[in-house]
């Protein structure tokens, strides 16, 4: 975190970009917020109208059961609508909406047109099978257009999607599915990573083997030039292309009430068990339609690329809805960003011509690391605008991006959200906002970010807080409000906001992100709750307590360490490391493997029997220990610096 705080270049727009942009300039910007914070209800309900609605709202904020807030309630809308319908009658049914590229090179280009066939198709489908209204589905697929239209489709009759990563394991799949008791379960034969063929519908199948809520399993064919054999369970499991066939594709979009479920999605907290982040129709349409067109800058001649999976919310918000209401033109990309050579990116943004290209830190710092010559030959100045999202950005790779990818031209937006937020809370708009490398810089409208210490007074380095409501913001944990209530809004008496992110202001008021102040990991800007794999790892009856720490990664950013002490009389070899990282791999997915774990016969304990995990941080970082008396057994300290050390 030094070098964030030392950081003190500042770049702003170039005049070209400025002048085409929807904000431009400060004043606008500051004029706008103003108008924000001052009247946000007129602001919303001005935005709000940019959008179709079946009916109009009686109200556009709703702040009777705070802080269960009710955005645009009384109106009736469906987001697919949004997405689809409203652009195809305004004449725009030929324009591109997908460039989708498979990992082994093959090609679809899907119109507007066509997606609102395919979703018109894909709903009836899911009709046929008798999924309706309320009823939640969960999705367990590659990055294949199918996936958007299922999720659309989804939207479009009123059931809830609940995507789940393809990289979780089957494990993962039941928990989320038993959570929400899923009625269906979508997935296909197979998809592509890294070259290698992945078996989708075997993890599922193995994953909803304890699942009495589901009665169907619908399987999409990947169609590629590998042909995987399924084993189909009768009466349960459904080629998707055999139900269409006695399908028509014309679905109407079913009238949604504003604060009618629209998605589940998992993400990982403080306890052992995933919250399923609840969010709604009105609100969350209008957050992602606004944040999408304000923050890349939208336009009709635009190519955007989103390189995250539809399996987190970067996917949920700026791959499927927000982009789509924008009616843009999307380059989906199934596959890695080194295959089959660290060149594809590049390879893709020059062959599509991509203007506005979204990333992660992760994927940028590892670009760096495979060299800059994968760059070379590839014409990349048709873009205008880089995004980074996930985790801080270090202020190396950002000046790696701007210069490398950027061609010093393109202003980048570092966007800080979360799966929690449903879009964009600090970030530049790039018009208007001069960034500086490794700040988030500035909120967006309607949002008033605080920074306060443990006792709600303002300081400039402390816990970032959201005074207000926002129409993106999560309504609520699936069946759990009590925890809704205690993770996000206890921390300051309910006045709050609570994300969990420590942050500094800077004399400009830029703000800058310091990480997590909970315990919680962001590897690859993938949220890992310690708590989550330290719960798997006493499931092993070698073990007797677990401490997993984040500790600074290279690439990743943040990687997991975990300390383990082992039952008195078991042995510690090989082949216990290699079942506790199996287990990882079947509870969680392989992204969540730490990248060490330590043996020991004891934790550093507090008297009171308290981990102190202050203490296991300092021994990995290689630290002075400083005063180690409180423990209550100071000797285990130098047991856990050898195996450390050992490696
Ligand atoms: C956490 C949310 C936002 C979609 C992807 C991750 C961290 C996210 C930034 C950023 C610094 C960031 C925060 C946040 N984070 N974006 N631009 N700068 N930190 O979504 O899994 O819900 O994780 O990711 O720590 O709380 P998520």
């Amino acid at each position: 975190m030094k070098s964030l705080s030392s950081e003190n270049r500042k770049f702003e727009p170039s005049a070209e970009f400025v002048k085409n942009a929807k904000i431009s300039g400060l004043e606008s910007y500051c004029a706008e917020y103003k108008k924000s914070i001052e009247n946000p209800e007129s602001y919303w309900a001005n935005i709000a109208s940019e959008l179709h609605w079946f009916e109009p709202w009686t109200s556009v904020l709703d702040r009777t059961e705070a802080p269960f807030y009710k955005w645009f309630n009384g109106a009736k809308t469906n987001i697919s609508y949004n997405c689809l319908d409203r652009h195809v009658e305004a004449g725009n049914g030929d324009k591109v909406a997908l460039h989708w590229e498979g990992e082994p090179g093959d090609t679809k280009d899907i119109t507007y047109g066509e997606l609102l066939q395919s979703v018109g198709l894909f709903a009836n489908v899911l009709k046929s099978l008798g999924v309706r209204k309320g009823d939640r589905v969960a999705l367990y697929l590659p990055m294949i257009p199918e996936l958007i239209v299922a999720v659309l489709a989804c939207a479009r009759i009123g059931a809830v999607h609940s995507v789940i990563f393809a990289g979780f394991s089957s494990d993962s799949i039941k928990d989320r599915i038993l959570d929400c008791e899923a009625r269906m379960v979508i997935t296909s034969d197979y998809g592509y990573r890294r070259g290698k063929v992945l078996e989708l519908k075997k993890i599922v199948d193995e994953g909803v083997k304890d699942c009495p809520s589901i009665s169907e399993v619908l399987v999409i064919r990947r169609n590629g030039n590998d042909s995987v054999d399924c084993a189909m369970e009768s009466g349960r499991d459904f080629w998707f292309e055999d139900c269409a066939n006695a399908c028509e594709d014309h679905c109407p979009a079913e009238p949604m009430d504003s604060e009618d479920l629209l998605f589940l999605l998992y993400t990982s907290g403080t306890t052992g068990k995933p919250k399923g982040i609840m969010h709604t129709t009105g609100g969350y349409q209008v957050f992602s339609y606004i944040t999408s067109k304000y923050v890349f800058d939208l336009n009709d001649q635009d190519v955007y690329w989103c390189t995250a999976d539809v399996g987190w919310i970067t996917g949920h918000t700026y791959i499927i809805y927000g982009i789509l209401q924008n009616g843009v033109t999307q380059l989906i990309y199934e596959g890695a960003p080194n295959h089959p050579t660290p060149a594809r990116f590049w390879n893709l943004i020059d062959k599509y011509n991509v203007s506005i290209f979204y990333t992660a830190p992760t994927a940028i710092r590892a670009f760096m690391k495979w060299g800059d010559h994968w760059l070379e030959g590839n014409d990349l100045s048709s873009l205008r605008l880089l995004g980074s999202v996930g985790e801080p950005i270090n202020p190396e790779a950002w000046m790696w991006y701007h210069e490398k990818v950027g061609a010093e031209k393109c202003p980048i937006v570092d966007t800080w959200w979360q799966t929690e937020t449903g879009g964009h809370l600090l970030t530049p708009i790039p018009g208007a906002i001069s960034t500086k490398p490794g700040s988030a810089t500035v909120p967006f409208f309607g949002i008033e970010p605080l920074i306060l210490n443990d006792e709600g007074e303002e300081t400039d380095v402390g816990i970032l807080a959201i005074k207000n409501p926002w129409p993106g913001m999560l309504r609520g944990i699936y069946g759990d409000s009590k925890r809704y209530l205690e993770t996000y809004w206890n921390k300051w008496g309910g006045k709050y906001y609570f994300p969990g992110d420590g942050a500094r202001r800077d004399e400009d008021g830029y703000f800058w992100i310091l990480g997590r102040v909970d315990d919680v990991v962001n590897v690859s800007g993938h949220r890992i709750g310690t708590a989550e794999l330290e719960s798997i790892f006493v499931e092993h009856d070698s073990i007797a307590e677990a401490a997993v720490i984040g500790i600074a990664h290279e690439i990743k950013g943040q990687g997991l360490l975990a300390f383990v002490t082992v039952i008195e009389g078991k042995e510690i070899n090989e082949s216990l490391e290699k079942e506790l990282i199996a287990l990882v791999d079947q509870r969680i997915g392989k992204f969540a493997r730490p990248e060490k774990i330590v043996f020991s016969s004891d934790l550093p304990k507090t008297r009171s029997g308290k981990i102190m995990r202050r203490l296991l941080r300092s021994i990995a970082e290689g630290q002075e220990l400083g005063n180690t008396m409180t423990l209550a057994d100071p000797s285990v300290v130098d047991e856990i610096q050898k195996q450390f050390k050992k490696g």
